[in-house]
């Protein structure tokens, strides 16, 4: 099994195998990148990077990743400015940045759109997030990013805040669950995870997900506290977003009655849920995850275009 001219669509496409793959890849080119070492296996490749929605880590991470392995980045960062705006459809684009591109990174807004995408050109499409549904290279360097501080064997994650919009909370659950890690939920009854994702994830690893309403229930004993923005742009209601906002947040207070080491992580950007005091705790390791962005994407552009060796 290798994942050459394969699509990274959803994280359930993935079988166990190629996850461990992507982490040993990306463990090789985080020390790389440590080292200062010049990696030249994508040189002459192209990678295009199709914004439609918001992005600093996502497209930034891709484009460092796809430089730092000699190859080179064309792309947008929004809609503005491009053929979209005259009406063309998703489909088209696409169709016509694959005569530029090797591979592609697509974030858009609509739901199933990379899925859409993939199947409309042959060289690799990488989901950079569609809509409130995946967002499969985020939870990779999720994964990554606990493994490196914690293991995977024997902890407990918490994924807490907006896990009906947060698309990255969507990928990570399927993740974690894959590993057998004990995953508990934390959100507002109105931005609980959809009943659908907890009953086949609970079918498919043989877990029971336990769901509970605020910080404080699960301080005590998680040893990652993974938090999420809450997603005012899929919001339908304007109103309904200012009544859960604000009352949604973390401080360095209530870090105090966690364990030691614990961490707490978040895709970012965050907008207040993470007070500025966490960030000189111990605990803090956010940007270090984004740090990781780098190496997991490295990985996963060198393994679909047949590297990674
Ligand atoms: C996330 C996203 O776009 O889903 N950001 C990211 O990629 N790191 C999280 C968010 O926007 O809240």
């Amino acid at each position: 099994m290798s994942l050459k001219g394969k699509d990274i669509i959803s994280c359930r496409d993935f079988a166990k195998k190629d996850v461990e793959t992507v982490l040993s890849v990306a463990d090789r080119m985080h020390e790389s990148l440590k080292k200062g070492r010049k990696l030249r296996e994508l040189e002459g490749k192209v990678l295009a990077t199709l914004f439609f929605e918001p992005s600093t880590r996502t497209r930034l991470s891709f484009a460092t990743a796809m430089e730092r392995l000699g190859g080179s980045v064309v792309g947008f960062s929004s809609a503005e400015g491009t053929s979209a705006k005259k009406g063309e459809t998703m489909v088209d684009t696409v169709r016509t940045v694959e005569q530029y591109a090797d591979v592609m990174v697509m974030r858009h807004p609509m739901e199933g759109s990379a899925r859409l995408a993939a199947d409309s050109v042959d060289i690799p499409i990488l989901n950079g997030g569609d809509g409130a549904n995946q967002h499969p290279t985020q939870a990779l360097l999720d994964l990554f990013t606990i493994k490196r501080y914690k293991g995977l064997k024997g902890i407990k994650v918490a994924l807490c805040g907006d896990l009906k919009y947060g698309r990255t909370v969507h990928s990570l659950l399927y993740l974690l669950s894959m590993y057998g890690v004990e995953t508990v939920l934390v959100s507002p009854e109105e931005l609980k995870m959809p009943d659908h994702m907890v009953k086949s994830t609970e079918e498919q690893f043989g877990v029971k997900l336990k769901a509970y309403r605020s910080f404080e229930d699960v301080i005590r004993f998680v040893d990652v506290l993974y938090i999420t923005r809450i997603q005012k742009e899929r919001f339908p209601d304007p109103n309904e977003y200012e009544r859960i906002a604000g009352s949604y947040y973390i401080d360095s207070s209530l870090l105090k009655k966690a364990k030691k080491d614990m961490i707490v992580m978040h895709p970012l950007p965050r907008v207040d849920e993470i007070r500025t005091d966490v960030d000189p705790t111990p605990h803090a390791r956010y940007f270090e995850q984004a740090q990781s962005g780098v190496a997991v994407r490295m990985a996963l552009l060198s393994l679909v275009m047949g590297g990674g060796k």
